[in-house]
Formats: C-alpha cells, structure tokens, sequence
C-alpha cells in the first residue's frame, strides 16, 4: 500500500515537474526563407529574432533559416501549413494557388514607384490581402519590400524585340509566365535556388530580380547585361500559420505582432538603399554593363506587356486593380 502510494507521488510530482518545464519552455519559431542574409529579407528576418529575443526572453526563441537551407521555395509554404517552419515570407509572385487577389502584385507596370507600392499595401484593399487566406489556415502579418524588377540577360535588352526568342527563368507564377509570352519570350518556372546554376548553363538565358537578389546570389556574374527596366515588383507577405499564430498566448502574439511591424518599416526604410548598394558593387565587379532606357524604349516595354492585366482581370478583381492605380495618384 505505502509503496503503491509512493509511486504515485513519484509519478504525480513528475508530470508536475514536465508541466512545469513545458510551461516554462520558450516558443520556437522556425522562419526559414531563400535568399541570403544580405538582402532586405535575410536582414529583415535577422532582425525580427534579435527584437523577439530581446523583448520576450524566455519566452520565445527564433531560428533563422537563410538561402533554402530549411525549405526552398516549393516547399516552404507546404511546410508552413504543415507546421514544420511557423514564419515564412515568400514573394508576392508565390501565392497563386492561395490567393487570386495577390496576384495584382505581378502585373507588369503596375506601380509608378515604391512610394506608390507602399501606399496600396497600407490601404485597406492592400490589408484586406493579408487576411484573404485564412480560411486556408495562412495569416498575413505585414509586407516587406525587397524592390523594382530589372531584366538580365547575355545580351542588350533595349526593347521588347529583343527579348524575342530568349528563354527567361520566371517565379512560379501565371502573371510572369505571360508577361514574358507578351514579349514572345519563352518563360520557364524555376525555384530560386536554380537560377544561378541555370543561367550559368543556359538552361535560361534571362532572368528578373532586384538587384539585391542578383548581386546576392552572383547573378551578375553569369549575364553580361542587366536592363534597369523597373518593369515590376518583387515584395514580400511575411505569413504565418493561422492555427499556431491563434494559439499563442495573447501577450506574446500581441508584442510579436508590434515587433512585425516595426521590423516591416524598418525593412521597407533600408530596402531601396541596400538595392541600391548591390547595383554599385554589380558596377564595381565589372562584369556587366547596366542599361538604362530612354522613356520611348520603357514605354515600348510597357505596351508590350500591359495586355496581361486584362488577361487576369477575371481572377485577380478589377476593383483590387483599380485600387492599385488608384495608389498611382496620391
Ligand atoms: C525569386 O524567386 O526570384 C524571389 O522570389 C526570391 C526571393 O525570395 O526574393
């Protein structure tokens, strides 16, 4: 009897001590992303763990996984939903199986300039984006920016007949896919990680990014030519999985939630002038020459590729596209 009731205080006292150790164990939040660190999101990312660690300590510990070392980017969102990373922050171009409405972001031409960008985000067709995946078990916590789109290739693109012919790695995306197809260009999708090796090969001969990303991942070194087209965006959704964001405690969610968006502004403050930075070392290293367009040229680009809006006017919403250029116009 006394060593039956022994036991069970052995047993009792234990779980009480798992109980306690459990409750006392910190939140891990895996955000695993595919660029590198230097890049508006790795610093954006490195940022949210060091404000999260400093401000909710004991509480919640982040792990940053940079360059697809956790997931690349046709598994990340997958991995999200499943629970195996709790933040990720795919491109705006990464949503089409999720989100029609996320698709505008894509339209070629669509944004004078980032002020413009920065004022549809913010607007509330720009928020009311963030909760359109809900119902499949995805929050939108914020945008960040990375920037404007520039063509490369291994030959001068100065108008759209150039590009003719060219076979250009595209995001997994639709909008990008005709894009390329308005300029009879021939797209072909490829993961992030890829692109480096398939320009390098010539499994493609172009491709888009901000300079950041082309410089990061030394782009530049396998294109002779980079077009400063700024023929369109490439941003960030920071999301995460609406299960686990919901069944934080409150006051973790709530100081997390501030923390996002002051680590969205100050990304979206530093994003231009690290772009900028990457343009000057691509300058620097010398292995590519930088074209910059006359207004007749952009507007030959723009012409030919505006006839993808109404392509996917039907999917994305001609009110979502009106309220995009309406951002045009402050
Ligand atoms: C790309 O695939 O080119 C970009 O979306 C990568 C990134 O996350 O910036």
């Amino acid at each position: 009897m006394f060593r039956f009731t022994a036991k069970a205080l052995v047993c009792a006292l234990s779980i009480g001590l798992a109980g306690l150790t459990q409750a006392a164990d910190p939140v891990v939040i895996k955000f695993s992303h595919v660029v590198a660190e230097h890049t508006p999101k790795g610093q954006g990312a490195l940022l949210f763990k060091k404000l999260a660690e400093e401000r909710l300590p004991g509480k919640v510990r982040v792990e940053v996984y940079p360059n697809s070392s956790l997931f690349g980017d046709g598994k990340e969102m997958e991995a999200l939903l499943l629970g195996d990373v709790q933040i990720i922050a795919p491109s705006l171009a990464k949503f089409e199986h999720y989100s029609k409405g996320v698709q505008v972001f894509d339209l070629p031409f669509l944004f004078d300039d980032m002020a413009a960008v920065d004022r549809f985000q913010a607007s509330p067709a720009g928020q009311g984006l963030l909760h359109s995946m809900e119902d499949k078990g995805i929050t939108g916590l914020g945008y960040w920016h990375n920037g404007l789109k520039q063509l490369s290739a291994n030959k001068p693109l100065y108008e759209p007949k150039d590009a003719r012919g060219l076979k250009f790695r595209v995001q997994a995306s639709a909008v990008l896919e005709e894009q390329f197809k308005a300029v009879r260009a021939n797209p072909r999708k490829m993961s992030f990680a890829e692109v480096y090796q398939g320009l390098q090969t010539g499994v493609v001969n172009g491709a888009e990014n901000p300079y950041s990303n082309i410089y990061s991942q030394k782009m530049h070194e396998v294109q002779k030519y980079i077009t400063e087209s700024d023929h369109g965006l490439l941003d960030y959704m920071v999301i995460t999985n609406t299960r686990f964001w919901n069944g934080l405690p409150e006051e973790v969610r709530g100081e997390l939630r501030k923390i996002m968006d002051e680590v969205s502004a100050e990304v979206n403050r530093q994003a231009e002038a690290l772009n900028q930075g990457d343009k000057q070392r691509i300058l620097a290293a010398g292995t590519t020459e930088i074209i910059e367009l006359t207004p007749e040229q952009r507007a030959k680009w723009r012409e030919a590729m505006q006839p993808v809006w109404k392509k996917f006017e039907g999917e994305i919403g001609a009110d979502l596209i009106e309220a995009a250029q309406a951002a045009n116009r402050p």
